[in-house]
């Protein structure tokens, strides 16, 4: 039996929520993962630092006893956000990084940024106090096609941002298009960039395949093959710039499954084994560490992982969904085989 041994990874860009779904997709995350970057956009949104704490002693009380995980958290930027509670980020010993929506943009993003320049003083400050920015990289203007909006984020704002505040460190979430890759590939080490399981695998005929796929629906929104293959190449050419980031987001089936469908792909159950699937396809087995363990710690300047995981080349079926309760999630690729199993 072929097996893969590396050492134990991260996940630099996931979505726990609160609550029953929190209890439900957690140890999921915790069994893969050492740490993960949790993202803040709950509702309402954590916007301060004493907000971040308590979502942190939530998330600690639902790792299943004998799991070692440790969330790591961020504050959801906000025209009301402040130098002061930029400060005290930065002196907290639990808040990482800041992130940053475009009013609209996404799911819960509606008390996100409506005017990204008014907050160059917070810029400022972050580039001052050396804490990364995370940024969710669309323009959210309804005349702009859905599928040119990562793109026109570049051009109309990040472009800008790099420029302005050099030192920052900016972490450009969930890359989707070729453009983003040479974006980053072009600027210095001060940028960097998550890619998820789901873009490294499929391209945006997923949504449509016999029908509409409620479940490949995640924002951005999947592109073109062309850029897919843009992203397996960064993911796997051992270029630090790049590293994993699930942007696992659970949504209940119901609401997925619906008129109007929540944007999120649920892929915390089976993320490391996604990414293992992509990276053997693409005959980089030997660059999913670097990807996955390593060049994320160390642009968030955080020590790398000493304890490894093991994956074994055997055929699995994903579960249908998960349940608990009132609880009902369906995972990416449910009831679908997988070839790489986390032991
Ligand atoms: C995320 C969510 O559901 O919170 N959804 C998604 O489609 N990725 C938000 C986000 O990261 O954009
Ligand atoms: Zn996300």
């Amino acid at each position: 039996m072929k097996t893969l041994t590396i050492t134990r990874p991260d996940d630099w860009h996931l979505h726990v929520r609160n609550g029953a779904v929190l209890k439900t997709v957690l140890p999921h995350t915790a069994k893969q993962f050492a740490r993960a970057i949790i993202m803040p956009n709950l509702k309402p949104p954590v916007t301060t630092v004493e907000q971040a704490l308590a979502y942190r002693e939530e998330i600690l009380q639902a790792i299943p006893p004998g799991m070692d995980f440790k969330p790591l958290m961020t504050l959801y930027l906000t025209n009301s956000t402040t130098v002061e509670e930029i400060k005290k980020a930065v002196e907290s010993d639990y808040v990482h990084a800041v992130k940053l929506y475009p009013a609209g943009a996404t799911t819960n993003s509606d008390a996100g940024v409506a005017n990204i320049n008014a907050l160059y003083p917070i810029f400022a400050a972050m580039e001052k106090y050396d804490l990364p920015l995370q940024v969710h990289g669309e323009v959210t203007n309804e005349a702009c096609d859905i599928f040119d909006r990562e793109r026109a984020f570049i051009e109309s704002h990040l472009s800008a941002i790099h420029h302005n505040f050099p030192a920052l460190r900016i972490i450009m979430e969930h890359l989707t298009t070729a453009e983003a890759v040479e974006f980053v590939q072009s600027t210095h080490a001060n940028i960097a960039a998550t890619i998820t399981p789901q873009h490294l695998l499929f391209n945006r005929n997923a949504l449509f395949a016999g029908g509409l796929r409620p479940h490949h629906y995640c924002l951005p929104i999947l592109k073109r093959e062309h850029h897919r293959l843009a992203l397996v190449a960064a993911a796997t050419s051992g270029n630090p710039k790049f590293f994993l980031g699930t942007d696992s987001a659970p949504h209940q089936t119901a609401l997925k499954e619906n008129a109007c469908g929540c944007a999120g792909c649920y892929s915390a159950n089976a993320a490391l084994e996604l990414y293992t699937e992509a990276f053997d396809r693409a005959e980089a087995l030997d660059k999913l560490e670097g990807f996955a363990s390593f060049y994320g710690a160390d642009f968030y300047r955080l020590p790398r992982n000493t304890t490894t995981v093991t994956l074994e080349k055997s055929a699995w079926q994903v579960p249908e969904s998960y349940q608990d309760n009132e609880v009902k999630i369906t995972p990416l690729k449910a009831g679908e085989t997988l070839s790489w199993k986390l032991l």
